[in-house]
C-alpha cells in the first residue's frame, strides 16, 4: 500500500492508502476525500479529480498525459503549474504521493 496525503485548502490533512497500479483519484474516491469526485471514472472527460501536486513531488508524479492539459481548462478551480488530474497519477511504491486537494469545503470528511 502507498500513502497518499491530501491537504485541504484549510490545511486539514488526510492520508489514504492507495494500491500500486491504482490512480490517486481512485484512492481518494474510495476513501471519500472531499473535493475529488472522479465523475468520469478516470477517462479524462470531467476534470472533477483536479488537484495540486506538492512541488516537492511534482517531478515524481510524472508529466501530464496527452490531452490532460486541455481537460484541465474545464476545471472548476484555478489551474496552476502544479495542477494535475489525479486520475492520471499512478503512485508507485517508491513514491508516497503528496497532493493538495482543491476542495473548497473547510475540512476533509473521512478519516479512516
Ligand atoms: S476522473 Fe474524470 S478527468 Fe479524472
Amino acid at each position: 500500500m502507498i500513502n497518499i496525503v491530501f491537504v485541504a485548502t484549510d490545511g486539514a490533512r488526510v492520508t489514504v492508502q492507495g494500491r500500486a497500479g491504482d490512480s490517486v483519484m481512485q484512492a481518494a474516491v474510495s476513501d471519500g476525500v472531499a473535493g475529488i469526485v472522479g465523475e468520469c471514472g478516470g477517462s479524462m472527460m470531467c476534470a472533477t479529480c483536479h488537484c495540486y501536486v506538492d512541488e516537492a513531488w511534482a517531478g515524481q508524479a510524472g508529466a501530464r498525459a496527452e490531452g490532460e492539459e486541455e481537460m484541465l481548462e474545464s476545471a472548476a478551480d484555478e489551474v496552476r503549474e502544479q495542477s494535475r488530474l489525479s486520475c492520471q497519477i499512478k503512485p508507485t511504491q517508491a513514491l508516497d504521493a503528496h497532493c493538495h486537494s482543491f476542495a473548497k469545503k473547510p475540512a476533509l470528511t473521512i478519516f479512516p
